[in-house]
């Protein structure tokens, strides 16, 4: 077991198990060559460059492992999430998620993923300052969210914004320097809450709200999505409570597609706020945390409970996925779907029962019990509960995502200055088996024959 408090050695890897016999190898028969490699193992994991020194010739390029969508591949060694989707486990550096849910906040936990530790009173004072004091945007950043259509998705608008502020920040390139690290950092925390309640103001057409630091990083972002004209926006405690848990929730899952692409594009070195930009890309769509909107969109298709039992059908002939159910990683029930199932009784207690909890309850009762569900290991995951609050709080069904992304900065932020540190990355560049037609002479316009072109082009 891990020694609490050891800080640089890689805490969870020393509960894998080790070999009985002392041989931490892995010994390979190529058996179009008959030759044997023996190839040492870490961490349970070989280095996919081990392979390449498999070869028939000498001169060939040497063996690769294929692997599409990265299902068994580890692209880094981090420290900061740990995730047993077996068992359900979620912690962020050693710290199980439902005790951060409990008892802290989410400005703690952006601490913790980015520093690595609890921070003390004092640490945590100056990080809540350093916070406040970058909450405001430039104001020609209006200008670009005036810009926008009035139907504008706020996701759009939201990528757009942070990659703009690259612009604005041209300091943020010098990603070597630890100051200008730290500060970009700060930034994108502090930024993130206002420019999306400023893509969400233009949405519905209202004035922008500027930041209250009086108020706590939930409160203040409350007010500045739903301040009307009181001089002082009063915060309901339950809704900022309610929303720093999903902040935190939301905060970090490891090698998730976003913060892979986070790093990937961080790792070619560009600044922070493109890199965000991307990850925000990433996080839009529907199969990722668009799949909170998605899953609001199903409730309503659906419409009442007794149409559950079709819509399930649907899903099981193949026309379609139950939304908010499964995950490359879980195979068993999220933990954060857990904590925000028990949220989301103390929410409706202040704003009224959402009418789609019906729907959803009888989503998740039937599916649990469905050979379809069970075989395939589905469960409910993080964003199938979230949204329903996010609805009784008063958010319009496009504005989810873009919650999932402000939660989420904390972590990419983390993991991009992980990536910059690690004396193993350089940029990424996957390999490809390429299946395309070998040398071939350019034909001239005129004597080229018609081909048929492929359908799915
Ligand atoms: N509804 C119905 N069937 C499903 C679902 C679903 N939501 N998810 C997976 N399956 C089936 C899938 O059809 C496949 O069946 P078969 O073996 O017969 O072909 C099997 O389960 C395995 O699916 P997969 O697509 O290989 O699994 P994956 O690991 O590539 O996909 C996923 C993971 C999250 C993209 C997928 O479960 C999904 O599309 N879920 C719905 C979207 C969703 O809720 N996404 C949010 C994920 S949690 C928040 C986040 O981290 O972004």
């Amino acid at each position: 077991m891990a020694k609490p408090g050891a800080p640089s050695s890689l805490d969870q890897a020393e509960q894998i198990p080790q070999p009985t016999n002392g041989r931490n190898t892995l010994t390979i028969k190529d058996d179009r060559t008959g030759k044997q490699y023996v190839i040492p193992i870490e961490y349970d994991t070989i280095h996919a460059t081990d392979l390449r020194q498999i070869k028939i010739k000498d001169d060939d390029f040497g063996m690769m492992t294929y692997d599409p969508a990265f299902l068994n591949t580890a692209a880094c060694k981090s420290r900061i999430t740990y995730i047993d989707g077996d068992k359900g486990i979620l912690r962020y550096r050693g710290y199980p998620i439902e005790q951060l849910a409990e008892k802290s906040t989410y400005l703690e936990v952006a601490y913790l993923l980015i520093y690595g530790e609890l921070p003390t009173k004092s640490q945590y004072e100056k990080w809540m300052n350093d916070i406040k004091m970058h909450t405001l945007i430039h104001e020609n950043i209006k200008k670009f969210v005036d810009g926008f259509h009035y139907d504008a998705h706020p996701m759009g608008m939201l990528i757009s914004s942070v990659a703009a502020l690259s612009t604005f920040y041209t300091d943020a390139k010098h990603i070597s320097d630890p100051e200008s690290r730290k500060l970009q950092i700060f930034r994108l925390v502090a930024k993130m809450p206002t420019l999306a309640a400023f893509v969400f103001r233009h949405s519905v057409g209202r004035p922008y709200v500027y930041p209250d630091n009086d108020l706590s990083y939930p409160g203040n972002f409350l007010n500045m999505l739903f301040r009307m004209t009181e001089l002082k926006y009063k915060v309901d405690p339950v809704l900022e409570h309610a929303l720093d848990v999903l902040f935190i929730l939301h905060a970090d899952h490891e090698q998730n597609c976003s913060t892979s692409a986070m790093r990937n594009v961080g790792s070619s070195h560009v600044d922070p706020f493109s890199a965000t930009a991307a990850a925000a890309a990433a996080l839009y769509g529907p199969l990722h945390g668009g799949a909170n909107e998605a899953v609001l969109l199903m409730l309503s298709e659906i419409g009442s409970k007794s149409n559950v039992p079709a819509f399930i059908k649907t899903v099981k002939e193949g026309k379609g996925r139950l939304m908010g159910f499964g995950h490359r990683v879980y195979k068993n029930y999220d933990p954060r779907a857990k904590v925000i199932k028990k949220l989301a009784d103390e929410v409706f207690e202040v704003t009224g029962r959402n009418p789609m909890l019906d729907i959803a309850l009888e989503l998740e009762h039937i599916a649990l019990d469905d050979e379809y569900f069970i075989k395939r290991k589905l469960y409910p995951n993080v964003d199938f509960y979230s949204g329903l609050i996010y609805q009784a709080m008063g958010f319009p069904v496009d504005m989810f995502p873009v919650l999932f992304a402000i939660g989420r900065t904390s972590g990419w932020v983390a993991q991009w200055q992980e990536m910059l540190l690690d004396p193993e990355q350089k940029i990424a560049r996957p390999r490809q088996i390429f299946l395309g037609p070998g040398l071939r002479d350019y034909v001239m316009m005129g004597k080229r024959a018609e081909e048929k072109v492929p359908k799915n082009l």
